[in-house]
């Protein structure tokens, strides 16, 4: 084998991974940002994050548009009106270890070209984990409170955050810009959870599981009153648009907003060295359980704001800040017993169920043990007791066995516990090495199956239908009332058969309010058509590439039969679009070879009025062209023009071809500048650049 096909198969299974990595967060992050309910463990979440991060570095031409790396979080979901955050909300990379924090505040150093031996400012200070909120104000009026949402997005919750006494409907003090909106954490404090546990028990409620899935409850109230009668707070941290700045480090910006009114964190300091940071963060750890309120880590930030200008974004995160994140709580518990669940698309899920052990305050019985490979991994039986780690408020995960029990290893069902029809896992084409998840091959005639592809369609994220939960869903389709997609849209027609009104936990006005939720979603977005169809690989932003192609659904439908044949025109320009793979098409494809699925999506769409999908528009002068940089640049560090450049939307490149638009070129330019020159490409100066792009 020769070194380049060697490269090659390493560059398929990257490619592979990627997708599948993309995946993972994107499924992880819908379940944390918009069902307050993580499946994944933060060390788990994080460390796939990690990796993702580091074969995107690796095969940097790999990176998909799509990629969890250049966004952040899930769009939300209705009920209340959105919120355009004209600065975008984002979110923060993180540290796990001293060497990290060294890292970035070199990596720092050397985007704005300055010696390792000059010294920098940074802050540091206490990573609340609560829920992050916006809050505008208009001549020092609070005029308008957001969510963060999918970071570009949010949901408007302005009612519920005036309540909040932390939340100052009018700025004190003086010398606000005329428009200002601080950025912070909204969190509940530990005695105020526990009391109000105590009330929920006293009401014959459930328990909340912590406080950040309490405050989240609280702040997404419909009724402001509720919310008010949370004891919610806010510490503000941050800012988004501001009609002029108002101050030249961040420690200054957090005193003023302290004068204005604001909640601010005492424990925020300035340091000028790493060491100096992380012997911050042990002060912050070793203080943490005194706080009175969850934190998860301690963010640095530097500190002057014109270098915070400068360090500018990459895609999801800041340059100039990072959180360093405390290391997650651990136990020693029994497993009592393994079960298997069933996913959506067939995927067998080990879950070890525990003696229940308090972990961090909060009670643990149940933790993931992901796939047969893991289990082998770990050598996990009945009887064992194991070590679980709890980070954040996510399912917990087992780390090693601690004293192993008597009896037989734990032996993988090689037939579904819910159907009984044999498993199978997928075999990598190039590599012939079976994936580490098995699945249940009955696809939509499996029960489990067919009841979480229903759980999905009638989602927050797709469909949306208020009052369709898995209990319902589970209900309908046992009696055998809703089989498929489009049964849901004629329960109402077949309601003189069904008396959904005479069912437990059913009146008239429930049954009339479900009916009508079901016909409020009749008119529906062409991309949440295509992603309620839980296909593999066709998540939300791979049916929004796949909406913004063919713009209407019709159009999409008559290339339906073309997909099978890979050579087809509508594929290979699917395959063109940024961001979509072979994964998602072959996927797609095969869903539609299938009759049945066909006939599905036809019942479904007989009931629908799909809205067309809106092309995507560029929005900056170079959005969309290629821009190679040469020479020695005077302005800027290579990193940061090229930084500039891919915010707005270019491409950059390292050769000049026949797609290169512009070649900006520094003193010292040759071989580049030569074959731009033949080549008619636009040749501009560094400032020429600038005044191009504004
Ligand atoms: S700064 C542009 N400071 O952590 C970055 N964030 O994982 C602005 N968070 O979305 C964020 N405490 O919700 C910042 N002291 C703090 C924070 C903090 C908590 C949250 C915030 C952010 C998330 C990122």
């Amino acid at each position: 084998m020769s070194v380049e096909q060697a490269d090659d198969g390493l560059e398929t299974q990257a490619k592979k991974r990627i997708i599948w990595l993309s995946q993972e967060i994107r499924s992880a992050d819908a379940l944390y940002y918009q069902d307050d309910n993580p499946a994944l463990s933060d060390a788990d979440y994080d460390a796939l994050r990690r990796e993702l991060i580091s074969l995107e570095t690796e095969f940097p031409h790999l990176i998909r548009k799509d990629s969890p790396t250049q966004s952040v979080g899930v769009k939300p979901a209705g009920k209340f009106g959105k919120v355009k955050h004209s600065v975008p909300m984002l979110s923060l990379d993180n540290a796990f270890s001293d060497e990290d924090v060294t890292d970035f505040c070199a990596r720092v150093k050397r985007f704005l070209s300055l010696p390792e031996t000059d010294v920098l400012g940074f802050t540091a200070e206490p990573k609340i984990d609560g829920l992050s909120a916006a809050l505008r104000y208009e001549n020092g009026k609070f005029v308008k409170g957001a969510t963060r949402g999918d970071g570009q997005v949010g949901e408007d919750i302005t009612a519920n955050l005036a309540t909040l006494d932390t939340v100052p409907k009018h700025l004190t003090g003086e010398g606000w810009p005329e428009v200002v909106e601080i950025r912070g954490e909204v969190y509940i404090g530990h005695d105020e959870f526990d009391t109000m546990n105590v009330a929920q028990v006293a009401a014959g409620k459930a328990e909340y599981k912590n406080p950040r899935n309490a405050a989240a409850g609280s702040l997404r109230q419909i009724d402001p009153s509720v919310t008010a009668s949370r004891p919610l707070k806010f510490f503000a941290y941050a800012w988004g648009e501001v009609s002029e700045p108002f101050a030249e480090t961040q420690m200054q910006a957090v005193e003023r907003m302290a004068e204005w009114g604001f909640d601010v964190n005492p424990q925020m300091r300035r340091h000028e060295s790493a060491r100096a940071m992380v012997a911050h963060y042990t002060e912050i750890l070793n203080a943490r359980a005194g706080l009175g309120y969850d934190i998860d880590g301690v963010v640095y930030k530097v500190d002057a704001l014109g270098l915070q200008d400068r360090l500018g974004f990459v895609s999801r995160a800041p340059r100039w800040a990072i959180a360093h994140k405390f290391p997650a709580e651990k136990a020693v518990t029994t497993v009592e017993d393994i079960d298997i669940q069933v996913g959506r698309t067939g995927s067998l899920t080990p879950v070890a169920r525990l003696t229940p052990i308090t972990v961090g305050g909060v009670v643990v019985s149940n933790a993931t043990l992901h796939n047969a490979d893991e289990i082998a991994r770990l050598g996990v039986k009945v009887g064992d007791s194991v070590e679980i780690q709890r980070a954040g408020d996510v399912i917990p995960q087992v780390l090693r066995v601690v004293e192993p029990a008597q009896g037989e290893a734990f032996t993988f069902p090689t037939q579904c516990p819910v159907c009984a029809a044999p498993v199978s896992s997928d075999v990598d084409e190039k590599t012939g090495r079976h994936d580490v998840v098995r699945r249940c091959t009955n696809g939509l005639s499996c029960p489990a199956q067919a009841v979480q592809a229903l759980v999905h369609f009638v989602s927050r994220q797709v469909f949306d239908i208020d009052g369709l939960g898995e209990r319902q869903i589970e209900a309908f389709y046992e009696k055998g009332l809703i089989k498929e997609p489009a049964d849901i849209f004629t329960i109402r027609a077949r309601n003189a058969e069904i008396k959904l009104e005479t069912w437990e936990g059913f009146g008239e006005t429930s049954a009339a309010k479900l009916f009508d939720a079901i016909d409020a979603r009749r008119t529906i977005p062409f991309d949440r058509v295509l992603y309620s169809l839980g296909i593999r690989h066709v998540g939300r932003t791979n049916s929004r590439l796949i909406a913004q192609h063919f713009i209407q659904w019709d159009k999409f439908w008559n290339a339906v039969p073309e997909l099978q044949n890979p050579v087809s025109d509508p594929y290979m320009s699917l395959l063109g679009i940024d961001g979509m793979g072979q994964a998602a098409l072959g996927s797609l494809a095969r869903f539609f070879s299938s009759e049945s699925n066909h006939k599905i999506v036809e019942n479904l769409v007989e009931q629908l009025n799909i809205e067309d999908a809106e092309a995507p528009t560029p929005d900056s002068p170079v959005a969309g062209k290629t821009v190679v940089f040469t020479g020695k640049l005077e302005l800027f560090s290579r990193d940061e023009a090229k930084a500039r450049a891919q915010s707005l939307g270019a491409k950059v490149s390292g050769s000049v071809s026949r797609k290169t638009d512009y070649l900006v070129a520094g003193p010292g330019a040759g071989s580049k500048l030569k074959k731009a020159e033949a080549a008619g490409v636009k040749v501009l100066t560094e400032s020429e650049w600038l005044t191009l792009i504004g």
